[in-house]
């Protein structure tokens, strides 16, 4: 039976009880309304754990004033009936009050900086200091020996792997590869925001990246000049772009020609939603 904790005092004494046994409990952050990017952690946590805790808070600290924090889909009951069907242990589902007892304004944040201020965290500029925060104190309320987290919030990925080796909090970052529509499009609640005529376009993105690959894999290495065709294109069809960019997959700085070992970031505003993607390229 899956448990449905919102208090504190009930997590800490389940989570308690549960190290006390020497028992390995992994942990998944989410924000709620899950699909199958979701199950996909959940899953290979199973696997990996003797216990899986899954959190479903939407995060305030990590939206900015003029974003969807109101109207961010909140699905709890279908939410639960999958974790529990999946074979979950907890569902952790705390108010906003008791996440942020001192109010949100006051509350102690961290900063990871340099990684937080490009790409995402440039057009979004309260999003990763909201993010680190939040899983920090879900972490020390969790305590788990490990936590999963998706490739396709790759930025996300690298700034809570940042986090854990600078507070040298004892806990095993794992990241999993994105899961995608049929059509390529990655998975994400967000997705829900478009129609049925952006649905169609949504590929596109991804799409546009996998040119990319294929053209440094050939040999491209002008990385300007690829992300302003990819950019103009992507304009074309229908998105407006945010960025596109060619990064080293370990730090996110710009590579040089020599670099092997990429990634392709970005971020296109679709109608309504803002999407985000990457892909890996490794060179020869
Ligand atoms: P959320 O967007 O709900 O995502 C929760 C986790 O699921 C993240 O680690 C995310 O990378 C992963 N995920 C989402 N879509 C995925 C996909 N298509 N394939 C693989 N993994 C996917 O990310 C957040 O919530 C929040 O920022 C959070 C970390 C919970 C902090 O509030």
């Amino acid at each position: 039976m899956m448990k449905i904790i919102t208090q504190i005092a009930e997590l800490r004494a389940q989570i308690n009880e549960w190290r006390n046994n020497q028992q390995r409990i992994a942990f998944i952050p989410t924000m709620g309304n899950l699909h199958d990017g979701h199950l996909t952690l959940v899953k290979q946590a199973l696997t990996v754990a003797d216990r899986v805790v899954v959190s479903i808070f939407v995060n305030p600290l990590q939206f900015g004033a003029t974003e969807d924090y109101q109207t961010y889909p909140r699905t709890l009951t279908e939410d639960s009936d999958q974790l529990a069907q999946q074979g979950v242990d907890l569902l952790f589902n705390p108010a906003v009050t008791t996440i942020y007892p001192g109010g949100i304004e006051a509350t102690t944040g961290i900063q990871v900086p340099k990684l937080s201020e490009i790409l995402c965290g440039a057009s979004r500029p309260v999003l990763f200091k909201g993010v680190a925060t939040v899983v920090n104190i879900l972490f020390n309320l969790v305590q788990p020996d490990e936590a999963l987290f998706g490739e396709k919030d790759y930025q996300q990925l690298l700034i809570i792997k940042r986090m854990v080796t600078d507070l040298f909090i004892p806990i095993k970052i794992v990241g999993v590869p994105t899961v995608r529509e049929p059509d390529g499009l990655a998975m994400s609640s967000r997705n829900h925001y478009l129609n049925q005529e952006q649905r169609a376009i949504a590929p596109y993105l991804f799409q546009t990246l996998h040119h990319m690959k294929v053209k440094i894999t050939a040999g491209q290495r002008e990385w300007a000049l690829l992300e302003s065709e990819a950019i103009e294109s992507l304009k074309q069809i229908g998105f407006n772009p945010d960025y596109v960019s060619v990064r080293c997959c370990h730090d996110l700085t710009i590579p040089t020609p020599e670099d092997k070992n990429l990634i392709i970031l970005a971020a296109a505003w679709l109608g309504p939603a803002r999407l985000i993607d990457n892909i890996f390229v490794t060179c020869q």
